[in-house]
């Protein structure tokens, strides 16, 4: 599986290319948690997120389908103690209704073939009350931006969709849900997150 094998690079692509979005996004999604937070986090790669959001939670169950980006996020966040990783797929979740207080998917949902599948996951484990955050790679609003996420795809991503900040927002009015609100980290490649409220 492709991500498998990247599993090993991923970090020094993400950090050489991307590495001022990336620091700036996802410490602006951990300031969204705090210390009472019980967190999922869906597709956590090599735990770009998963290391910040740990710092400042209760607990986090970081989840990703592919075994060598999980030991990868796993290597990174040993030291935390309130951190577990399980295999899991996004649409297919098998943890119970209303489950976590916020639920993490980042630079995911533009792989997936069936994206409502995994949103209607999101937000069935989600607490009432609780926060869905989406961050994901608006590749289609810059040139670099976009010829990175070619390159990507060509080795085999998969990428099943390409967003800027117009088509982002679309896609989540389209499945019918509310986003309170969107927050993009500018540069090489613009990661916006939307930030979506269960009332
Ligand atoms: C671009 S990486 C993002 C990783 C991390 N969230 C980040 O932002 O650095 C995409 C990740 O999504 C995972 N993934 C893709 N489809 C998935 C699915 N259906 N269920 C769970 N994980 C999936 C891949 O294994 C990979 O680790």
């Amino acid at each position: 599986m492709f991500w498998n094998k990247i599993s090993g690079i991923y970090d020094f692509v993400e950090n050489t290319f991307n590495g001022k979005v990336n620091r700036e996004i996802t410490q602006y999604v951990a300031s969204l948690t705090n210390e009472d937070d019980d967190i999922l986090e869906c597709a956590c790669g090599t735990g770009m997120f998963t290391l910040p959001i740990a710092r400042r939670c209760k607990s986090l169950i970081a989840t990703d389908f592919a075994d060598r980006m999980l030991a990868q996020a796993q290597k990174k966040c040993r030291h935390l103690p309130n951190v577990i990783f399980k295999k899991a797929d996004i649409t297919k979740l098998s943890y119970a209704d209303e489950s976590f207080d916020k639920v993490v998917a980042a630079n995911v949902i533009h792989l997936l073939d069936n994206p409502s599948k995994a949103m209607s996951e999101l937000w069935r484990v989600c607490r009432k009350g609780g926060v869905i955050i989406i961050p994901t790679y608006i590749n289609k609003s810059t040139k670099s931006a976009s010829l990175a996420a070619k390159a990507f795809n060509m080795l085999g991503a998969g990428l099943k969709r390409e967003f800027d900040d117009k088509s982002y927002h679309e896609f989540f009015e389209q499945m019918g849900y509310a986003v309170s609100e969107y927050h993009t980290a500018d540069g090489r490649m613009p990661c916006c997150a939307a930030i979506i409220r269960k009332n």
